[in-house]
């Protein structure tokens, strides 16, 4: 019997969202490698042990694999991205056959797949990259898919990932059709950058109440247990409660991980994607910067023991923090739309924001209210901080915001989000800005030329600035 799905690569992920297509009915062939000792018999172990898979079968012969497949085949690649990705698409092509459909679910970058695309595509595979997003429990339970690529292709496949991904609360799918060509893992690439800040925000937050107003963790916990309902409820929030509770003998486990965070790349990409579209990101840079600033341990222990700061001593309002720190999620959502917008625009991906953001409701690390809140602005307003809504929220939370990070510069705590929030809202807030001065200067040293407000539309200008 052929089966109606094929899933290569059988890592965390790819056991999750096997078991996820098994336990939603389809019949699955699983492949992973063979490595002599390391990786034997990988696949048929997997199903021996989970009743779910009683109807997969497992290789760890590619060409065998491939024809144990319905036609046309439908193939989820779920290595590592990178090389593996394209070794794995090298080994496939012998196998495959026109009209077949492979769909990368990995972090790939959406330049390469772009790429790959064009490259199946000359030879008559359809190709969809994928953002999976949900970690472990969310590829096991639902998590939020972002598949971009042709649309033929797309609908081919269509219900299996539909079947698989989370609901949203009026029971849809969180699996909708991003756009053209890398658009899926572009917009993936951008939830990571939102991820990246909301992780930071939560982080800092956590630092101004442990060492300004001297907490303990499961006091902070129980502060964001009091946040994590209405507009400010979101998963990230929920899992950090968790890891505040969390001790091993009297000490609690976040006092024994060392702060020296990592990264996997997605970041970086963000950062470089939206400088290259000239659309400001700054908050999921300064969430990136501050993970390369906590990896310089051994620099920060030696400067520590050569500066120390006066500090003040007044504490921090806990009803501010909160304002502040959903200020500063609007500030990071706004941003990372506007990144979509952008790259839609320039590449002519023709994505649906509103679309797109349903998918991150449920199932994804950025679930949240505020993102349900968006979607129900966003049909109206496509600047979201043009609504009446947001307009109201943020004229009466920032003055928190201010106090906050005023508050944390006071007691000399790093508070790269917060401050950058507020500094992009005093900018982009302000009708007059500092741009005339950067136009004289690049004039004065280098003919740039400027345009005057008398006739901004007008001619360029330069000057002689030193007659
Ligand atoms: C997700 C996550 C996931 C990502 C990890 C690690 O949506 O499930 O974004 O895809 O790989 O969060 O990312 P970093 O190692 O870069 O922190």
């Amino acid at each position: 019997m052929k089966t109606e799905f094929g899933i290569i690569g059988l890592g965390v992920m790819g056991k999750s969202l096997a078991r996820n297509f098994a336990n939603n009915g389809f019949s699955l062939s699983l492949f992973n490698r063979h490595v002599d000792n390391i990786e034997e018999n990988v696949a048929t172990n997997f199903i021996n042990q989970f009743s779910e898979l009683s109807n997969s079968q497992g290789f760890d012969n590619l060409e065998t694999f491939v024809n144990s497949l319905q036609t046309p085949r439908k193939i989820l690649i779920m290595v590592n991205a990178g090389k593996a990705v394209d070794m794995v698409i090298d080994n496939l092509l012998s196998h495959i056959e026109p009209g077949d459909i492979l769909i990368d679910g990995g972090n790939s970058h959406y330049k390469k797949t772009d790429k790959r695309g064009q490259l199946l595509s000359n030879k008559g595979i359809h190709f969809i990259g994928m953002g999976v997003s949900g970690g472990e429990e969310g590829a096991l339970t639902g998590p939020s898919l972002m598949p971009g690529g042709h649309m033929d292709a797309y609908k081919l496949v269509e219900g299996f990932l539909q079947n698989i991904a989370a609901k949203d609360d009026n029971n849809n799918p969180c699996c909708k059709y991003i756009g053209t060509e890398g658009s899926g893992h572009f917009v993936k690439m951008v939830h990571n950058g939102i991820e990246y800040a909301e992780m930071q925000i939560i982080a800092e937050a956590y630092s101004i109440l442990r060492f300004i107003n001297k907490l303990e963790p499961t006091e902070i916990a129980s502060i964001f247990e009091t946040w994590n309902h209405g507009d400010t409820k979101n998963y990230l929030l929920e899992i950090t409660i968790d890891i505040l509770k969390k001790k091993e003998g009297d000490t609690y486990l976040i006092d024994l991980i060392l702060d020296q965070s990592s990264h996997k790349g997605t970041g970086s990409w963000t950062t470089i994607a939206s400088a290259e579209l000239g659309a400001p990101f700054t908050l999921s840079s300064a969430a990136l910067n501050a993970r390369f600033v906590s990896a310089l341990k051994e620099k920060r222990v030696t400067l520590s023991q050569l500066y120390e700061f006066n500090e003040n001593t007044s504490l921090v309002n806990v009803d501010s923090l909160k304002k502040a720190y959903q200020l500063a999620r609007i500030i990071n959502h706004y941003q990372g739309l506007d990144v979509i917008e952008n790259a839609s625009n320039t590449y002519g991906w023709h994505i649906d924001l509103k679309n797109t953001v349903s998918v991150w409701t449920n199932g994804c690390i950025i679930a949240s209210e505020l993102i349900k809140k968006i979607i129900s602005i966003i049909e109206t307003n496509s600047n979201i901080l043009e609504s009446d809504y947001f307009v109201e929220v943020i004229k009466t939370s920032h003055h928190s915001l201010k106090d906050i990070v005023l508050t944390s510069l006071n007691h000399n705590i790093p508070i790269p989000c917060f401050s950058e929030s507020l500094n992009y809202l005093n900018s982009v807030t302000q009708e007059s800005g500092t741009g005339n001065i950067i136009q004289a200067q690049r004039d004065y040293f280098g003919t740039h030329t400027y345009k005057r407000k008398d006739d901004p539309t007008g001619p360029s200008h330069h000057t002689n600035w030193k007659s």
